[in-house]
């Protein structure tokens, strides 16, 4: 797995930096509020059980699925949602937690979606944002890091459903993709 990577961006060490940083800015925010994460399956979900571990904050965690890339590294703009939210968010302070914004169109309609609903906020924390490649304008209220235009794998993101589970955030060699 690891012979696949070209270059690791983000370390273990960074991460951790990241994500507490991010949870201090939460609970900072979030105070007396009922707060709950949902989470983007399944790229968010390392990052997202992290995120929850350093937030002091009382919450709950949510998933929802939409449809993917399938295998490819590029957004087909086509979405559907494959799992919704389990309960009501009404009254809730909803937190959409997501590894990376692309292109934009799946938050874009996440976002739509959830703030449809009787939520008393919805807000959204990215791990990475790609903003070369928005397609989609998104509000991001809380970013990990900001990147530059590479397909990144590890820490929950794949390419074709692996290298999720590599600790850090690499940047995948393009002969993996392109051949
Ligand atoms: P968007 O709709 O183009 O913003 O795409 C968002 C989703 O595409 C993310 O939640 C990821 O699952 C996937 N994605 C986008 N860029 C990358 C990448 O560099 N590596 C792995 N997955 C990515
Ligand atoms: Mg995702």
């Amino acid at each position: 797995m690891e012979k696949d990577i070209k270059r690791v961006l983000l370390g273990e060490e960074e991460i951790k930096t990241i994500v507490k940083n991010l949870a201090e800015q939460i609970d900072r925010d979030y105070q007396g509020k009922k707060l709950v994460m949902v989470g983007l399956l399944k790229g968010s979900v390392v990052f997202l059980a992290d995120l929850m571990r350093a937030v002091k904050t009382k919450c709950s965690i949510d998933f929802m699925v939409t449809s993917s890339y399938g295998t490819g590294t590029e957004s087909s703009g086509r979405l559907n949602i494959l799992k919704d939210l389990s309960a009501p968010i009404d009254g809730c302070d909803v937190l959409v937690v997501e590894d990376i914004i692309d292109s934009g169109v799946t938050l874009s309609f996440i976002l739509d979606y959830l703030k449809a609903k009787n939520a008393n906020s919805v807000k959204l924390c990215t791990l990475l944002n790609k903003p070369d490649r928005r397609k989609k304008p998104v509000p991001v209220d809380y970013t990990g890091a900001v990147i530059p235009d590479d397909f990144v794998v590890g820490y929950g993101l794949d390419y074709a459903e692996y290298y999720r589970n590599l600790p850090y955030i690499g940047i995948l060699k393009p002969e993996i993709y392109s051949d």
